[in-house]
């Protein structure tokens, strides 16, 4: 598998990219960093942490992409993961430095240079993915598919009840790239409450495989730990972006999966961000209002998950 991964590297993302970078058969091809959790700069220094923490420096390029939002301000998440994105653990500077290149251009020129090959993994507000469409429309069918960590699946989401961060920061993005023609997959905040928490248990039981890579990954996520104690009163911690990659990488993994009909709200004043996904018993068919479009499905929704087995991944990259 060839994989690209557009990240606001900052707590979760970190295990995500730790998932990828460390499977047998999956050739990170790149990794193409947004605005989002926290600092821009700190994303690329996070990215480029967690591929020393691989043993992999030097061999994946970093390249930078959009610093902000299309219209909305940019909106920061260190309440969740730390000033730094890490749990404030104070890295050292990697020798890496971000490749040169941006970006959008990076993701249309890999991707048009191996048609149906590239696998890309967004899991942060899809700014890149939005500008790298816009400049080469063709990508929509070159890529191989599209996996979109975003939104809720008729849920609550985490900013406002309506909408999931990714989308919520660049919800003009979202509708652009939803709306592109990807072949696509879409994990959302819903299916994160249902099935990416990592218990306290297993949190203790990864902290005691006793690794470097197992001690980064208690470092890291102790922010993010305390937060979905405290504030979503959890019994562990909720990683979205792992869960996300993990599928990606292993679709076995997958226990339900439905093709829905999704879109992304831009207009609403409390619905900014939401994401209308159809399914069974509300299709988007123009039963219930005339004036209403029958669209084809245009995504795959996952529904449920292995947790054990997205645990078993996860440890596997920490050994
Ligand atoms: O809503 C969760 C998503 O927002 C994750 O990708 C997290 O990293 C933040 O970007
Ligand atoms: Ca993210």
């Amino acid at each position: 598998m060839r994989l690209i991964i557009d990240t606001d590297t900052a707590g979760d993302d970190v295990f995500s990219l730790m998932l990828a970078l460390r499977r047998p058969g999956v050739t990170v091809e790149a990794i193409t960093i947004a605005h989002g959790n926290v600092g821009f700069e700190q994303h690329a220094e996070n990215a480029l942490a967690a591929l020393e923490a691989c043993e992999r420096a030097g061999e994946v390029p970093v390249y930078l992409g959009a610093q902000r939002p299309f219209t909305r301000p940019p909106l920061d998440a260190a309440y969740v993961f730390g000033a730094d994105g890490m749990s404030d653990s104070g890295l050292a500077r990697t020798a890496q430095r971000p490749a040169p290149g941006h970006a959008a251009d990076e993701i249309v020129r890999r991707v048009m240079e191996a048609p149906g090959e590239i696998t890309l993994i967004a899991q942060a507000p899809l700014t890149n993915i939005a500008l790298a469409y816009l400049r080469e429309p063709r990508i929509a069918r070159a890529l191989k598919h599209l996996w979109i960590m975003g939104g809720t699946d008729n849920g609550v989401g985490n900013v406002t009840p309506a909408a999931e961060y990714n989308l919520y920061v660049d919800p003009e993005a979202a509708k652009i790239v939803i709306n592109a023609g990807f072949a696509m997959s879409l994990v959302t905040w819903t299916e994160t409450l249902r099935d990416g928490l990592l218990t306290l248990d297993q949190l203790a039981a990864l902290d005691a495989l006793g690794t470097p890579r197992a001690a980064f990954f208690t470092q890291v996520n102790r922010t993010s730990l305390a937060f979905a104690q405290e504030t979503e009163h959890l019994d562990g911690s909720l990683h979205p972006d792992a869960l996300t990659c993990a599928v990606a990488l292993d679709e076995a993994l997958i226990l339900e999966a439905e093709m829905a009909v999704v879109d992304v709200e831009t207009m609403g004043e409390l619905t900014r961000g939401y994401l209308s996904v159809s399914n069974a018993i509300l299709p988007d068919i123009e039963v219930a209002d005339p004036a209403l479009r029958r669209r084809p499905p245009n995504a795959r929704v996952i529904k449920k998950i292995d947790r054990q087995g997205f645990y078993a991944a996860l440890r596997d990259a920490l050994l």
